[in-house]
């Protein structure tokens, strides 16, 4: 049958490519006419006017014309790198994905971002900050979409354009919420409280990362892993920085925002060129995947849940090693694309709601923010593994595919690609049992401990790290001009810790309220405390 001509991968191309531009050393224009002169219009005598013929000038400028895409409608902010990721071979009881085999290397590509600022904002803000993982597998790309934080603010994706609303600049004033007024933001964690978990790791030190480096990554939601028998077990992901985490000062941050407002981004690029290769281990919490989908009690599939580390030990399963700066920050950072429906055999999902719901948007967003649906060509976005889709035609697309039809079963073309059914390094989805009950909009009763996790994290802290938490408490909420948004925070607190309540409370010079809820009975966990941890070493 016919050959199918196929996009050349990243690693074949070795990407970044510079295939379309810088060739040659002479200036040309876009379609390699050497150029004797850029620097004048074509013009009716030295004086003008300019002529409509000059196709140089329309060219030139109307390409600069179209040099911006969209930010991204979250993370617009970020900086990148190029590694490796070597695996320990730990997790190959648990999963079948060929690159967590003993000793196989990976090439990878990371970008670090902060979540509400555009592209120009600062890095130094109190934020999440993103952690995503592009692992270039020979078995299809993998990405690990995560946050330097465990937890996310909503258990359901239907509830994400509301929360992103509630803390992007007001709509009238276009003022962030980082630096002026923050009304919306508390209005919307205070009354939906399942959101206290993940504002009390923004209010603490983790909100103000010290360096890219020194951050952890987590995976947030429970994947389901596969074997080579088709057994499953259920699992977490976590980044653990060999720098060990370091965090700002509330005044350091504050300090650099004005001075140095790159200075994440500055940190990343000056330490790879220096030799300073960052380092992570990756490692896994593991679970029995059981009907219930819990473990010691906590709903695995309930994102604004941890499972303490005394509870289930992170294994360490690889390491990856940053080593190489982006050659073209749009080319790489800015183009890059994750996609949380990027797995590869032996990782797979779970129902999750807020997993679910990002399955669907990152594709859509990319379609408008990389202009089509031929960004996988993109050679940052390339798979190092094979691909031989039946996807064609569409906007920008470079790929010049051989073949009749690409459809299956086809009796004419006997150069389409065939699915590999049950064949080696084949995807399976799990065929777990979906319930039979009746269709609903509702969590499951699970969901309802909005306060005891939010408890035990507080519980956990070192007195200086809860003497900056109710700082920062004090000082975010002190931006809200509506008093009854304060109060309404206050009475979420006070189902916190009573200490912290009261400290916030008379910073605000506001009284103190009683908890509307009993108070968790939970153990502090001294591995969410910064203080005092061991970090992986050499
Ligand atoms: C972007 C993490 C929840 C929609 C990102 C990025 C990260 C991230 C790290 C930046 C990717 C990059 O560097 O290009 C997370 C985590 C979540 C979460 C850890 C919760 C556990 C959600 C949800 C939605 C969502 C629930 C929507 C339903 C998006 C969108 C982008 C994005 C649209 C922009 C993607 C692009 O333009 O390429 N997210 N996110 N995220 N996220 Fe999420």
């Amino acid at each position: 049958g016919a050959p199918q001509t196929r996009t050349p991968t990243g690693a074949e191309t070795g990407a970044p490519t510079t295939a379309n531009g810088q060739q040659g050393a002479y200036l040309t224009t876009a379609n390699g006419a050497r150029l004797r002169d850029t620097d004048h219009s074509l013009k009716a005598g030295p004086r003008g006017p300019v002529l409509l013929q000059d196709h140089h000038l329309r060219e030139k400028i109307t390409h600069f014309d179209h040099e911006r895409i969209p930010e991204r409608v979250v993370h617009a902010r970020g900086a990148g790198a190029h590694g490796v990721f070597t695996a320990y071979g730990s997790a190959e009881a648990v999963t079948r994905a060929g690159f967590l085999k003993k000793g196989r290397e990976t090439e990878v590509f990371v970008r670090f971002s902060t979540v509400l600022g555009s592209r120009g904002s600062a890095d130094t803000v109190r934020d999440t900050r993103g952690f995503a993982t592009k692992f270039y597998t020979d078995e299809g790309t993998f990405d690990l979409v995560g946050n330097n934080m465990p937890v996310f603010f909503i258990q359901d994706a239907i509830k994400f354009p509301d929360i992103i609303h509630a803390a992007k600049p007001h709509p009238d004033r276009e003022i962030p919420q980082a630096q002026s007024a923050h009304d919306t933001f508390w209005d919307f964690v205070s009354l939906h409280t399942e959101a206290q978990h993940h504002t009390i790791w923004n209010m603490s030190d983790r909100g103000i990362p010290r360096s890219y480096r020194t951050m952890e990554g987590f995976g947030v939601h429970t994947f389901r892993l596969v074997n080579e028998a088709g057994e499953t077990a259920l699992a977490k992901f976590h980044w653990k920085p060999k720098l060990g985490v370091h965090s700002l000062t509330w005044e350091e941050a504050q300090l650099l925002g004005g001075i140095d407002p790159d200075f994440h981004r500055r940190d990343l690029y000056d330490a790879i060129e220096a030799g300073a290769y960052p380092e992570w281990e990756l490692g896994i919490q593991v679970f029995p995947d059981t009907p219930e989908e819990t473990f010691a009690g906590i709903d695995l599939l309930d994102p604004t849940k941890i499972v303490p580390e005394e509870l289930a030990e992170v294994q360490p399963i690889g390491r990856l090693v940053l080593n190489r700066t982006p050659t073209n920050f749009f080319a790489e950072t800015e183009q890059v694309a994750f996609h949380l429906g990027h797995l590869p055999p032996g990782i797979d999902v779970t129902n999750d709601p807020l997993l679910q719901g990002r399955l669907f948007s990152y594709l859509d967003t990319q379609l408008t923010r990389l202009g089509g649906p031929n960004f996988p060509q993109i050679p940052i976005n390339r798979p190092h593994a094979a691909v031989n889709d039946m996807l064609r035609d569409g906007f920008h697309q470079h790929a010049v595919h051989a073949g009749v039809a690409p459809y299956r079963p086809n009796s004419l073309d006997g150069g389409n690609p065939f699915p590999a059914g049950d064949a080696e390094h084949a995807f399976v989805d799990v065929p777990v049992t979906v319930a039979q009950a009746p269709k609903v909009r509702a969590n499951p009763a699970s969901f309802d401990d909005h306060y005891s996790q939010v408890r035990l994290f507080w519980l956990s802290m070192s007195p200086v790290e809860k003497e900056h938490i109710i700082r920062a408490y004090t000082f975010e909420l002190g931006k809200c001009y509506h008093q009854a948004i304060k109060e309404r925070q206050l009475r979420s607190l006070a189902n916190i810790d009573p200490v912290l309540c009261e400290q916030v409370a008379t910073g605000l010079g506001l009284p103190a309220p009683q908890p509307t809820v009993p108070l968790a009975d939970v153990a502090p966990s001294p591995a969410l405390s910064q203080v005092g941890r061991e970090w992986p070493s050499d």
